[in-house]
């Protein structure tokens, strides 16, 4: 605990019972004893100080709780067995799936230093515009989690456990896991290159996802 001085703790602790002790013999009245014991401990015990400032969201966002009435919620209630023969097939199999270790250099072969020096020679000759663009794309993949929690707000289709059987929250969930992919490629990529500042980088994603996001959504019911 940053600023806290033991020693005047245990100088104010004395302080205080000593005041405190003769006024218990001299009150008549247990119950003001009581809270002048109170008042004095507050008086006497130092607050503990931090330089810390609680953390504030930089961003307050219109608040919407409620997404959809609930005759509309049932819509989507009965378009559960649609959903899973008609999207649910649109998802990729993990295994068929790419993943980022495919385009990256492999650390546990010996030509690991190699084909990153390779891939660092090879990205010397990208214009920074490209850079500033991969950047954009990056910080967007990255806020994942925003965009999962945006999807688990809406009525008729959030998660409702985190592992959801229903069609729309086992979409979420495989949707979000696909995408995880890409932020991953990207920043590994972007840390191998050495053409971009990563810590402002991982700056800004820290900012976005703390700031959370809404969709302002307009309803004519
Ligand atoms: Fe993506």
């Amino acid at each position: 605990v940053e600023n806290f001085q033991s020693r005047d703790l245990r100088i104010h602790n004395v302080l205080a019972q000593l005041i405190i002790l003769p006024c218990q013999l001299l009150s008549s009245s247990l119950h003001n004893v009581f809270f002048l014991f109170l008042w004095l401990n507050y008086l006497a015990f130092p607050r503990v100080k931090t330089n810390k400032e609680p953390y504030t969201p930089r961003e307050v966002h219109l608040q919407v709780t409620h997404s959809l009435p609930a005759q509309k919620k049932e819509v989507f209630d009965s378009l559960q067995s649609w959903a899973r023969d008609n999207l649910l097939n649109l998802l990729k199999p993990v295994e068929k799936s790419w993943q980022p270790q495919d385009f990256l250099p492999e650390p546990s072969s010996d030509g690991f230093y190699d084909e990153v020096k390779e891939l660092r020679e090879r990205a010397k000759e990208i214009p920074d515009e490209y850079f500033v663009c991969l950047v954009g794309d990056m910080v967007t993949e990255e806020a994942l989690p925003t965009y999962q929690t945006m999807l688990n707000t809406l009525d008729g289709v959030r998660d409702e456990t985190g592992a959801s059987p229903t069609t729309w929250a086992v979409w979420t969930r495989a949707w979000t896991a696909e995408e995880n992919r890409h932020g991953d490629l990207l920043n590994k990529y972007m840390y191998l290159t050495g053409r971009v500042d990563m810590k402002q980088i991982e700056k800004t994603i820290q900012y976005l996802i703390g700031s959370g996001m809404v969709i302002i959504i307009f309803y004519f019911w």
